[in-house]
């Protein structure tokens, strides 16, 4: 049986690349399981604090963040949905694997050299000033491997953008299990799965991801936008001046990222859609693709409204989610206890 693990931070109301890219296959995954597999889902907040966080706007968005994994389709009775930061298990065993950890392997994470290169002094480009930025956001990717591991996750589904961390969630398990392989080696080595809309673009900037983070807020649809909101951003996303549809993510970012968007919509193959587009206009392309992110977006929309102010049942499944994951971890952590010396093995 798999064990399914994914995470996703409480920075705001998930938007489309989140959806595409992650919730939309959490739901596929989870209406696709067997009986004996498992699936936790979690909101990781303690991944959140590596950026400076407003505690009323982050209690917030931990809240929504649950609403919205609800509204997408999760189902509690089927799936573990709970707050990372209701499980202690996560920061214990991430403290064990960053002594395992070397530091050069996080040196060499993309995430970490763009927050280095976003740092750099303003009056000498090549002095990298690493002094000021906090020792979270170093460390970011082994609590991420923890969240993994302590579940001796087999599945984990992620966009593109995580699949550096993956690698190295892998390499922190090999390590582990070379390091303490008596009487048995704990953990599998998790495997990611990139779904085929794996990186979504902005849609006012093609040369980078939609993001929660960007200040542009045409550049990304969010869960919670109308129709009228949804046709706005796509009639002013940026294409480009070749007449026609091709699908050509290298040479035209901004017409394959619509492309794209309309084949995961419509479940077929982006040059499937580039095909049927052809000869059609990008304004044609955009409307329809409007069109096509509404119908998949409405009913979690309405979902999410309904839910959001129901706290009392929010709660509830928090609460009950915390329970039944900590039920696992702790399981994990009993083991890695008693491997590593730190507890009495029975
Ligand atoms: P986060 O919160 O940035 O994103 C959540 C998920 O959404 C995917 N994603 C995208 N996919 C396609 N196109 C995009 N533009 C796009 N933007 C985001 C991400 O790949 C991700 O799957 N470090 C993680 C959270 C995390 C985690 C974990 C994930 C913490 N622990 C353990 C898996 C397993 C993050 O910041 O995701």
């Amino acid at each position: 049986p798999k064990t399914v693990f994914s995470g996703i931070q409480p920075t705001g109301i998930p938007h489309l690349g989140n959806y595409l890219g992650a919730l939309a296959n959490w739901v596929k995954l989870q209406n696709g399981a067997s009986p004996d597999d498992r699936l936790l889902y979690s909101i990781v907040g303690w991944h959140a604090l590596t950026l400076p966080q407003d505690p009323k706007a982050l209690r917030a968005a931990r809240w929504e963040m649950l609403a919205s994994l609800l509204a997408t389709g999760l189902d509690p009775r089927r799936s573990i949905i709970f707050h990372q930061d209701h499980n202690p298990n996560h920061t214990e065993l991430a403290w064990i694997l960053n002594c395992l950890c070397p530091i050069g392997k996080l040196k060499r994470m993309t995430t970490w050299k763009a927050k280095l290169a976003a740092s750099r002094n303003a009056n000498d480009e090549s002095e990298v000033d690493e002094s000021l930025l906090n020792a979270g956001l170093f460390t970011y990717p082994v609590l991420q491997a923890a969240d993994i591991l302590a579940y001796r996750a087999t599945h984990v589904p992620v966009g593109e953008d995580q699949q550096q961390h993956l690698e190295l969630a892998r390499d922190i398990a090999d390590s582990f299990n070379r390091a303490f392989p008596k009487p048995k080696k704990i953990f599998p080595l998790p495997q990611h799965m990139i779904p085929p809309s794996k990186r979504i673009l902005s849609l006012r900037d093609p040369s980078s991801k939609m993001s929660k983070s960007s200040p542009d807020v045409q550049s990304r649809i969010l869960l919670t936008d109308e129709f009228a909101q949804i046709q706005a951003k796509f009639r002013s996303a940026v294409t480009d001046s070749q007449l026609g549809v091709t699908f050509d993510p290298v040479n035209r970012p901004g017409v394959s990222n619509i492309v794209t968007i309309l084949a995961t919509c419509t479940d077929k193959s982006s040059e499937m859609v580039a095909e049927l587009y052809t000869s059609k206009g990008h304004a044609q392309l955009k409307m329809d693709t409007a069109e096509a992110v509404e119908s998949l977006l409405r009913q979690p929309r309405e979902e999410f409204k309904r839910l959001k102010s129901e706290t009392g049942y929010l709660e509830e499944i928090a609460k009950e989610g915390a329970r039944r994951a900590r039920e696992i971890s702790e399981g994990t952590m009993t083991l890695v206890r008693s491997q590593i010396g730190l507890a009495q093995s029975t």
